[in-house]
């Protein structure tokens, strides 16, 4: 399947591919109560391949400092670059809000999410020890920022 890649504002019907996607693609995916309170604070965003529903993201901005919250891109559509177009779109979106910084934490094993956030701009600025649940225990997370520019 391949098609021109767009993206929307995620709305409650599209929470069931959501889950889908996001039960595929983490080891510890955001519930359906994490999705309806995301809609009603953060901006949301879905993303198609065509007609499909690939993936999603969920930024959070605060005065001029944005958060990227989640990102995610199914596994059967991964490595196509279409992580790196909806980062690029969520930055672009954090921009129209009047971010000028966007912070974000990684698992510190999450390699592909690391070399994604690189690629973009970001550099790691920080650790959080323990901060992620882990099979058998717990995981760093990685702070990384990154300036915006218009
Ligand atoms: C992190 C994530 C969003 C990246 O999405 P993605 O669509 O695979 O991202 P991209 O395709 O832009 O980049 C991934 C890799 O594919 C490569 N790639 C991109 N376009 C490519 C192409 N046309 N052909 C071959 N490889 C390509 C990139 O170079 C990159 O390689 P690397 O991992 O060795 O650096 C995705 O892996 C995901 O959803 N992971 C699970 C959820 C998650 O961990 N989210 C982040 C939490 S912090």
């Amino acid at each position: 399947m391949s098609g021109a890649i767009s993206f929307r504002p995620m709305v409650a019907a599209d929470l069931e591919r959501v889950l889908q996607i996001e039960n595929a693609a983490f080891s510890h995916p955001w519930s359906p109560g994490i999705f309806k309170d995301a809609l009603t604070s953060y901006d949301c965003w879905v993303m198609f391949e065509g007609e499909t529903q690939v993936g999603h993201g969920v930024i959070q901005v605060i005065i001029d400092e944005a958060h990227l919250l989640n990102i995610t891109v199914h596994p059967h559509s991964q490595g196509k670059g279409f992580g790196l177009q909806l980062l690029e779109h969520l930055m672009q979106r954090a921009t129209q809000l009047n971010a000028g910084e966007c912070f974000l934490e990684v698992r510190a094993s999450n390699q592909s999410a690391y070399r994604l956030y690189e690629r973009y701009g970001f550099n790691e600025i920080g650790k959080r020890r323990d901060y992620y649940p882990a099979p058998g225990g717990r995981e760093d997370a990685l702070v990384m920022a990154c300036t915006l520019f218009d």
